[in-house]
């Protein structure tokens, strides 16, 4: 399966995402290799602190920040279980290609109600990949949710019909993502109790649980 973890706003999640998610693939197993789709690099920056850290190296990072990723990113998908992307912000070519290559996209937003979640663009492109990948599925994750949030009633309204869902595990906002990334480390290498290891291990849970396939292309 491919999957890509895309949203045109910056700071929502993308990386942290693609990142703790592609850790426990790999820990369960699943021969998994990591796409930075982010011309910024900022998943080949935690590649490398991680290998200055001397840590053992868990799954492939792979830099593919150009419009020919659809291309590209099932020939990596056929040696490995998981293709991870981590999308670029702004939406664009590279935005485009990204969706062209997944089977499933996922979209990380902070639940506020005035965040717009996604834009109306990016919205628009999904179904238009749509058109040629008809299998593709998307989900809304939320991410850097506060220790009380109450989704107001007016997010949770359009949560429960919203389109494209949103899976119910959610990510609460925790400094240890931040403290592990600069590191080089996932969120259970810290602890693997800690809070965000076992939402990101639910979370996964919730993933394979979609049984989403890879279809040809
Ligand atoms: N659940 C979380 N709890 C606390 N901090 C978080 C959480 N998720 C992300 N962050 C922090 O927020 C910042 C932005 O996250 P991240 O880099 O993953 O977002 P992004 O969508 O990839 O951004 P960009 O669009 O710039 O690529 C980072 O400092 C990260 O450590
Ligand atoms: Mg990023």
């Amino acid at each position: 399966m491919i999957v890509a973890l895309l949203n045109q706003k910056g700071g929502v999640g993308k990386t942290t995402l693609a990142l703790n998610l592609a850790g426990e693939w790999s820990r369960r197993g699943k021969r998994v290799t990591l796409i930075d789709a982010d011309p910024q690099g900022s998943a080949l920056d935690w590649s490398e602190a991680r290998s200055r850290e001397g840590l053992p190296r868990l799954f492939g990072v792979v830099g593919l920040a150009r419009d020919t990723l659809h291309r590209e990113a099932p020939d990596l998908a056929q040696s490995a279980d998981h293709v991870v992307i981590d999308g670029p912000p702004r939406v664009a070519g590279l935005m485009r290609s990204a969706l062209l290559a997944a089977d499933l996209v996922l979209i990380p937003v902070q639940p506020s109600p005035l965040d717009g979640w996604a834009s109306a663009e990016m919205l628009a492109l999904i179904n238009e990949a749509r058109i040629y990948r008809p299998q593709l599925t998307a989900r809304f994750v939320l991410n850097r949710c506060g220790a009380r949030t109450l989704i107001a009633r007016d997010t949770a309204e359009a949560l429960s019909d919203n389109d494209p869902p949103v899976l119910v595990q959610t990510v609460g906002q925790r400094v240890a993502f931040a403290s592990a990334a600069q590191s080089g480390r996932l969120v259970s290498e810290l602890d693997k109790d800690t809070p965000g290891a076992q939402e990101i291990a639910a979370l996964v849970s919730e993933i394979d649980r979609l049984r989403i396939e890879r279809s040809g292309s």
